[in-house]
């Protein structure tokens, strides 16, 4: 006899609360076994080749072209010809129906593209399907109200395009990241080489159908695959405007060095390290929340993450204490699993960082909590971790970790905890929680941080400005800011 028959006289309590599997078909997904650059409106067969793999078991699915500079060469020249060749005169409300399509299509398409986008990059299905797609086709409809309207967004500077922008993107959000970088420069009136990242590039292959679909003249958007080496082809090409990059702070100082004195407009968005801030007059319950959904969210691998958790010293305790209860909740497994709530680790090279740098936690002192949870065998994982007794020269408070790791901190007054807070080479987000509206803008106002949310976490909108201070780089996207960066003002 089951627990539950026993109880017969109460109403029935399951005893276990474990979820039955409930995984996303990925049959919506139709492979190529290999793949070219699409350069002109067409695929351009590589010379030489990669496999893309997926993450949650090392199953290979595609080959992937590994683009050299000639390869560079003809999409710059492809992307070169479409700006002269009518997409930069085109009127704004003509260049806005393109984008408009392509929003809509993304949004059409858009189980499809989860689907592959967690196959490929190993994020939660339900991630994917909630966040990457709406945002991403947010953004084009966002962009495409501008692209009439840049003459009202700076009045009496008479703004046109810059010529032809480089794209080179990293591999925490493919899909959104190429939006956030393609619907503005389109927007303006530029033409695009864009590079996804070597790991996750088979959604940014997908879009050149969408691009298809929605009839986008040839060559405005060129899309050219591989390593770094492509990356450093598309920097060092002289036919090229502007640079933007997202990814490591390494990488984008190395593309400042190469683009310094060149002319080239660059912006960069680079890495972080944010302080999550809790006051003792927070709802402490909501605040868990937000520190989950800050640090574990995308399995860590978010540069606005936030990785430092800086709790008021009074409630310390009761909040770790909560904390820890959550992580037993959280689901850890197959990221087409429409429950899983932490997927897999995007790469064995970012695993391996991750366990680097944890076990340069352990070593240094820190107090070490992760809940029980069984990890899949193959494929690349880490369990939700915290770590406590953590002081503010530890590699694990100082170093961007890009996993799903959390250093806990404290504090007694707002001025210690701003200037904790402030204390890294970083400067891209802050969160703070309290309940006094007068102290979060007193706290914002000095938090050196591009985002500050207030009572909640990494809330994203097309219209809201993103980018960073110090080492997390230069230049905003989203919203109006978004616009400059792909714009030459003769006023
Ligand atoms: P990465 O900066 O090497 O890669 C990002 C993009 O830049 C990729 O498309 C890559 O192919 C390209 N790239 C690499 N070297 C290049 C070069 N010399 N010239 C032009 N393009 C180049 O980042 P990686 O190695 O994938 O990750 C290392 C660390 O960087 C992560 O552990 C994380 O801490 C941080 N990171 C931060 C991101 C962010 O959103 N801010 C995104 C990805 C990584
Ligand atoms: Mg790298």
């Amino acid at each position: 006899m089951t627990e539950l028959d026993r109880r017969q006289d109460r109403s029935p309590v399951p005893q276990d609360w474990t979820y039955a599997p409930a995984p996303e078909a990925r049959d919506i997904v139709s492979l190529r076994g290999r793949y070219g650059h699409f350069i002109g409106g067409e695929w351009v067969e590589a010379a030489e080749t990669y496999t893309t793999i997926a993450p949650r078991d090392e199953e290979p699915l595609a080959e992937i072209g590994e683009g050299t500079e000639q390869d560079v060469e003809r999409a710059v020249a492809a992307a070169r010809g479409a700006f002269e060749d009518g997409w930069s005169a085109l009127p704004g409300s003509e260049r806005a129906k393109y984008l408009f399509r392509i929003a809509r299509i993304l949004q059409e398409r858009a189980r499809e593209f989860a689907v592959l986008e967690s196959l490929n990059g190993g994020k939660p299905i339900k991630e994917s399907r909630d966040v990457d797609l709406p945002l991403a086709a947010a953004h084009f409809f966002y962009y495409a109200g501008w692209a009439d309207k840049l003459e009202y967004a700076f009045p009496n500077r008479q703004p046109r395009p810059v010529g032809v922008a480089g794209q080179i993107i990293p591999w925490n959000f493919p899909l959104l990241m190429l939006a956030w970088k393609i619907a503005p420069a389109l927007a303006c009136g530029n033409t695009v080489v864009l590079k996804p990242a070597e790991t996750t590039p088979l959604t940014a292959l997908l879009f050149c159908d969408v691009l298809r679909q929605a009839e986008l003249p040839a060559g405005v958007v060129n899309i050219v695959t591989g390593d770094g080496r492509t990356g450093a082809a598309i920097v060092d090409h002289e036919g090229i405007d502007k640079i933007a990059f997202t990814g490591s702070t390494e990488v984008g100082k190395a593309i400042q060095r190469r683009l310094a004195g060149t002319g080239k407009k660059l912006t960069l968005e680079l890495g972080g390290k944010a302080a999550n801030i809790v006051f003792d007059d927070s709802a402490l319950d909501q605040a868990v929340e937000g520190i989950v959904n800050g640090i574990y969210f995308n399995q860590g691998h978010v540069c606005c993450a936030g990785s430092r958790l800086f709790a008021q010293e009074s409630i310390v305790e009761p909040l770790v204490e909560k904390l820890k209860r959550r992580l037993e909740t959280l689901r850890v497994g197959d990221p087409l699993d429409k429950n899983t709530d932490v997927g897999a680790i995007n790469s064995r090279m970012q695993l391996d960082k991750i366990e680097e740098l944890v076990q340069a936690g352990r070593d240094e002192g820190a107090e070490i909590y992760q809940p029980p949870c069984t990890l899949p065998e193959k494929g690349y994982w880490f369990a939700p971790t915290v770590f406590t007794n953590v002081a503010q020269s530890y590699r694990i408070a100082q170093e961007e970790i890009f996993g799903p790791v959390l250093s806990v901190l404290t504090f007694r007054t707002p001025d210690e905890a701003v200037e904790k807070a402030n204390n890294t080479p970083f400067g891209l987000s802050a969160g703070v929680w309290t309940e006094k509206g007068s102290r979060i803008l007193w706290m914002a106002q000095r938090m050196r941080a591009g985002v500050v949310w207030a009572n909640t976490f990494n809330r994203f909108d097309p219209s809201s400005p993103f980018g960073g201070y110090k080492e997390s780089g230069f230049g905003r996207e989203g919203g109006r800011h978004g616009l400059e960066p792909y714009l030459e003002f003769d006023a």
